[in-house]
């Protein structure tokens, strides 16, 4: 099950990086005070991050003043995020998968995000109309994660334990900018921006960084139209 591996995560997570008391803030990529911020998500009333984590980014925006949700499916994300930020108005962390919350869920939210979080862990061909069913007419999606590694592309495996263990998979899905566009034009996105974003410092790794809007209309575009 991904819970374990996602729990175990979590707590590899926080030992690395303890609670400092910093202000939170929305960071894209995985280089401190590096990139775009907060800016790339406009100016929403409503957010919803998949995949959240510890929650840092989903306090930022409650801070301003959206209405701010985060959804992960580590029960010790949502118990560290809750211990960390609860006392923010307007930030409200939900422990469940992504599929099943939006699935569930009967509203829509001006943005929605993913910082190195779910998107990435999802068939894109499932993640992408919960998605777009779920953001308000001309509402923006953002998403980060690492660029695919070179010639390795589509969905890709890992064992999420040891050897000698139970087997236990975890899977995530990885594409080129120019792909990830393709895929969200044929998903009834527009104004789509897809790049790598260069790391601070020559020859380190990049920032895949996808940002689109709902464009109105049908869900769906044929792969000609
Ligand atoms: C690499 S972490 C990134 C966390 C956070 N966004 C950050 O920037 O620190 C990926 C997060 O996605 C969550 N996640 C993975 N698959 C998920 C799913 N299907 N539904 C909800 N959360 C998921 C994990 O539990 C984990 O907290």
């Amino acid at each position: 099950m991904t819970t374990t591996y996602w729990n175990r995560y979590a707590l590899g997570a926080a030992n690395a990086a303890p609670d400092d008391e910093s202000a939170p803030s929305v960071r894209w990529t995985q280089y401190p005070s590096h990139g775009p911020g907060i800016e790339l998500l406009g100016d929403p009333r409503s957010s919803l991050e998949l995949g959240c984590g510890r929650g840092d980014a989903v306090a930022a925006l409650a801070a301003r003043g959206v209405d701010a949700t985060g959804v992960d499916l580590s029960g010790t994300q949502c118990e560290q995020a809750r211990r960390r930020w609860g006392h923010v108005a307007g930030a409200r962390f939900e422990h469940a998968d992504v599929l099943e919350f939006l699935g569930a869920a009967d509203r829509t939210w001006d943005a929605i995000y993913s910082i190195w979080g779910a998107i990435w862990f999802l068939d894109p061909a499932l993640v992408l109309p919960l998605v777009r069913k779920h953001l308000a007419p001309g509402g923006k999606l953002v998403f980060s994660h690492a660029p695919p590694v070179p010639g390795a592309y589509g969905i890709q495996g890992m064992y999420g334990a040891a050897f000698t263990a139970d087997p236990l998979w975890v899977y995530r899905w990885s594409y080129e900018p120019d792909v990830w566009a393709e895929l969200l034009r044929r998903n009834g996105f527009g104004n789509i921006h897809a790049r790598v974003e260069a790391a601070p410092e020559s020859g380190k790794l990049g920032t895949l960084i996808v940002e689109a809007e709902r464009r109105p209309g049908p869900a769906r575009v044929s792969p000609h139209g």
